[in-house]
């Protein structure tokens, strides 16, 4: 899966599964959020936004006189981000951009941050280095991006029930996807080259519910449309592939559902620093 994935097809799935997914997600804020230090009005700009449940929370949490800015490559998902706005809503806003190519706005943020959406860029040297110049200097940025495949079960177990059935392709940490930095190495290093400094890495564990508060037949289905080419994998291989792969997560799931909803550990990198 590519930018043009994103921007076109992906997107749309994404959006077709949005209330699921931030649902799940929205664990993530609370690290990730404190990490930005919101100490004052500031200009934030959210880096692939998606449906914009981070940048709007954000807004919730900044200090008085805060602007919050989100941008996407899929024009769906601005199109559904700017659908949630109230008119009172003025100091947020969301725009289509493609962070390698998109110019650097007039007025630097003093904040950058993302939620899972770095690790989607095709062309990361040049999205990090375009977004360096986003940032005034000494402005601070934190991004979240999943830890290790195998830290987090949320994903594991699905993939796990889908390999019983069909071929699911192995990792590829030099593409874009979910787990490319899930060793953050690669990541500092393409940071460190684009002029970010004072770079730390904190580790949030947690459980994310699958899909908000699902059970476990509700969470498998949910799972094996939403995540990663699942749903396209399974579809190929015909109607019975689906039915026992949803037979064989929902048996998996079922251990893990307290009251009426399942979830999963989650390993998360929360990565931290400043513009020098
Ligand atoms: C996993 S989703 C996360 C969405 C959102 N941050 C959330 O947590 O709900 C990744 C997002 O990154 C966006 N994205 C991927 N490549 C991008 C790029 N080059 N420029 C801007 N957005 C991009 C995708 O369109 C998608 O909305």
């Amino acid at each position: 899966m590519t930018e043009t994935t994103w921007a076109a097809a992906r997107g749309e799935r994404w959006r077709a599964q949005l209330p699921g997914m931030e649902a799940m997600l929205a664990p993530v804020d609370e690290p990730l959020i404190r990490a930005l230090h919101l100490d004052g009005p500031l200009r934030i700009a959210d880096i692939g936004c998606g449906g914009g449940a981070t940048a709007l929370s954000i807004l919730r949490r900044a200090p008085a006189g805060s602007v919050v800015h989100g941008f996407d490559i899929s024009p769906a998902l601005v199109a559904t981000a700017r659908g949630r706005l109230r008119p009172e809503d003025r100091a947020i806003a969301f725009d289509v951009a493609n962070m390698a190519t998109a110019p650097v706005p007039a007025e630097r943020y003093d904040r950058l941050v993302s939620r899972f959406g770095i690790m989607f860029f095709d062309d990361p040297q040049a999205a990090f280095a375009n977004l360096a110049g986003w940032l005034a200097p000494g402005g601070r940025f934190a991004f979240a991006a999943w830890g290790p495949l195998l830290e987090n079960p949320w994903m594991t177990i699905v993939r796990d029930a889908v390999a019983e059935v069909v071929d699911v392709p192995s990792l590829d940490t030099d593409a874009p996807g979910a787990f490319r930095y899930g060793d953050p190495r690669a990541l500092l290093a393409a940071l460190d080259g684009a002029g970010f400094g004072e770079v730390e890495v904190r580790q949030w564990r947690g459980a994310l519910p699958i899909g908000g508060a699902l059970s476990a037949p509700e969470a498998a289905k949910f799972a094996l449309a939403a995540f990663s080419s699942f749903g396209e994998l399974l579809a190929k291989a015909g109607g019975a592939a689906v039915d026992s792969a949803r037979e064989s997560l929902t048996a998996r799931l079922a251990g893990h559902e307290r009251d009426g909803a399942v979830r999963l550990d989650a390993c998360v990198h929360i990565i931290e620093g400043v513009r020098a």
